[in-house]
């Protein structure tokens, strides 16, 4: 098969675009795309400073990249969490995102949680919620306060995590089969900035998961091919999995679910109704000042100051 763009043999052919690419013009496409995907939800501007969320994995590090590539502001924070029991899997995303960021002179802040909180995840989620095995839920928290915190601690105007098509039509789809309503609000590519809260955004929210891999394989990017250890069996994958089954059989589902979402949202489909705003109720932690929906400590200050969640 040939690219549609050159004579050239293609590198990759995207089903879900009918299209077939040889690997200049791959990289240009997707260049392209994300700079469109940018625009279209006003995600941020040349002039600000952004802070992207590395994982050590393709994703956030092909995400760096294009956004470097394109002439972004952009600065990495890597979350060390201490996960590193039979595969060393922060040991080993550390040092490829660290490589990343000194092979391309650009600013990787490393957030050590065991050095800042005195515990890893594991060992958090150990004493807080013993009988449970999987540190996900204490990890994701962890992860959102010291995002969140970092980027407002040091003047970013916004953070942008690299959570790709594939994830949130997963996402979407667990939101929907339990009608969360809640969650189904807020998982847009933009979330606007507010006290206390720095503006979130998903550059990569039209991106397949493979036109990431596929990016970071063609230019040469070094990622941890691992998942996370405690990833296995998580419901998250169960519906990714499941999708790819779809997909297989309808190419461009997971595009159209997820866009369908959005000119839904556009259509104000999901909005609040003014009862609904009325019984919100959010606090500031009294400890570290954050918003939280609950009195006196946020999440982040129970787990940390020995509470239990
Ligand atoms: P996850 O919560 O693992 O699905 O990851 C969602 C996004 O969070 C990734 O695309 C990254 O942008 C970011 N992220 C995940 N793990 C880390 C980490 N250890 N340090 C910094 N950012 C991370
Ligand atoms: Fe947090 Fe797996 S990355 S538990
Ligand atoms: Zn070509
Ligand atoms: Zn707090």
């Amino acid at each position: 098969m040939h690219c549609q763009k050159c004579e050239k043999k293609a590198s990759i052919h995207l089903q879900q675009h009918r299209m077939a690419l040889c690997k200049e013009h791959f990289l240009e496409w997707l260049l392209n795309q994300t700079e469109n995907s940018i625009k279209k939800f006003h995600l941020f501007t040349k002039g600000e400073r952004i802070l992207v969320a590395v994982s050590g994995g393709k994703d956030s590090l092909s995400l760096w990249d294009i956004l470097w590539q394109l002439g972004y502001c952009v600065d990495g924070i890597y979350i060390d969490l201490g996960i590193d029991a039979r595969i060393g899997y922060s040991q080993k995303s550390r040092l490829l995102a660290e490589q990343f960021a000194s092979e391309r002179k650009l600013k990787l802040k490393v957030v050590d949680v065991k050095a800042a909180y005195s515990e890893n995840i594991p060992e958090m989620t150990e004493r807080t919620q013993r009988g449970q095995s999987k540190p996900c839920s204490v990890c994701g928290l962890v992860k959102r306060y010291i995002m969140n915190k970092s980027a407002l601690e040091e003047g970013y105007a916004v953070l942008a995590t690299a959570h790709n098509l594939d994830d949130e039509a997963a996402i979407l789809l667990m939101n929907t089969l339990n009608w969360s309503m809640d969650l189904i609000r807020r998982q847009l590519p933009l979330l606007p900035e507010r006290p206390g809260f720095v503006r979130k955004v998903k550059p990569f929210y039209r991106t397949y998961e493979r036109e990431a891999a596929a990016y970071a394989l063609l230019s040469g990017i070094r990622y941890i091919y691992e998942e996370c250890p405690y990833s296995k069996g998580s419901t998250q994958l169960y519906h990714k999995r499941i999708l790819n089954q779809i997909e297989d059989r309808q190419p461009s589902v997971k595009l159209d679910f997820y866009l369908g979402y959005l000119r839904a949202n556009e259509n104000r489909m999901f909005a609040l109704k003014a009862d609904d705003k009325e019984n919100i109720h959010e606090y500031y932690c009294a400890n570290c000042g954050q918003l939280t929906n609950r009195g006196d400590l946020c999440s982040f200050c129970n787990l940390t100051s020995g509470q239990k969640l």
